[in-house]
């Protein structure tokens, strides 16, 4: 049996600009992953398993543009296996399905690592994430490719869209809770949203877009210099930014504000917005009150996280 794991992630700075070419700020969270085993198996047929979304299907009966079928049938091509020997493919994952946290990306990490493995296929880094992308465009139709980068090198990533990867490194580590809305909402959606509304005005949104890049960039600077709480006000500014865009929602603008009123240092949406994450920087000491404080205004999970 072969076995692979991927990490979620986070986006701390910058998300939807980063699809116009910003830079964005991103890093892993390991206490949630995905995990796929990959086993040879007597029974015809190629059999996935992947109980957290309730599938249980041999790969033919899959649509080809699903995104578990499509890195199977891509990885085959790519690894010229053929003819299609039985298998048995078991997926499952503790990050939560649309919400932020990049479950699509570390199933096609994981999936594919494996499948390399398995096949005796060695990738590089640099090839999974390619692969990745490729996938990611099925789940988000424009993605920027910063999840499946993340992911694939697992470690914090200045992401600029069609740049080599740029990671960063960590002055001092600071604490983050992330408090998950429990509202499943498509990136894919707001993404299209805010390209209606850049469409409409363009002049107006790159202004907002360059706004989002000087955050970006100053908190990258304040991180690596070790004056983490400078990230406070940028968060706050760069969730303000996120409301204009029309991607945050009532759910998330509630879990931001009581995580501020319970004395975190600065709070914004992760991710596509609308519904999935929030993320919060705390001083360690206040993590606890924050958390409570998220759940009694309606997270459906918390997770504290050190980053660095
Ligand atoms: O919702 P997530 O965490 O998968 O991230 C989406 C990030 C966006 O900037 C909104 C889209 C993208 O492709 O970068």
């Amino acid at each position: 049996m072969t076995t692979a794991s991927a990490p979620g992630k986070i986006i701390l700075f910058g998300e939807h600009a980063v699809v116009y070419g910003r830079p964005a700020l991103a890093v892993p969270v390991t206490q949630v992953h995905a995990d796929v085993d990959i086993a040879a198996s007597d029974r015809p047929g190629i059999w996935i398993h992947a109980p957290g979304i309730s599938l249980r299907s041999e790969l033919n009966s899959l649509p080809s543009d699903h995104p578990i079928a499509a890195v199977i049938h891509n990885f085959f091509f790519l690894a010229r296996v053929s003819p299609f020997p039985p298998l048995k493919i078991h997926i499952s994952s503790t990050i939560p399905v649309a919400s932020g946290l990049g479950s699509g990306a570390a199933v096609t990490v994981a999936l594919v690592r494996a499948l390399a493995v398995h096949f005796n296929f060695p990738m590089t880094d640099e090839e999974v994430n390619a692969f990745a992308y490729e996938i990611e465009k099925i789940h988000h139709g424009t993605p920027s490719g910063i999840d499946n980068t993340v992911i694939t090198y697992a470690k914090p990533v200045y992401f600029v869209r069609g740049q080599p990867i740029e990671t960063f490194t960590v002055g001092q580590p600071f604490t983050l809770v992330i408090g998950d809305t429990g509202i499943p909402a498509p990136t894919k959606e707001s993404v299209g949203d805010v390209r209606k509304l850049w469409e409409a005005d363009k002049e107006k949104w790159e202004e907002v877009f360059d706004r989002i890049g000087r955050i970006v960039k100053e908190a990258r600077k304040q991180i690596e210099r070790g004056k983490w709480k400078e990230l406070g006000g940028l968060m706050n500014d760069n969730h303000a930014l996120l409301q204009q865009m029309t991607v945050s929602s009532p759910e998330l603008d509630r879990l931001v504000e009581a995580a501020r009123k319970a004395g975190a240092l600065g709070a914004k949406l992760s991710g596509g917005g609308r519904g999935g994450n929030m993320i919060a920087l705390v001083e360690p000491s206040d993590a606890e009150a924050v958390v409570r404080s998220l759940k009694e205004a309606g997270a459906k999970s918390t997770i504290v996280t050190k980053i660095g």
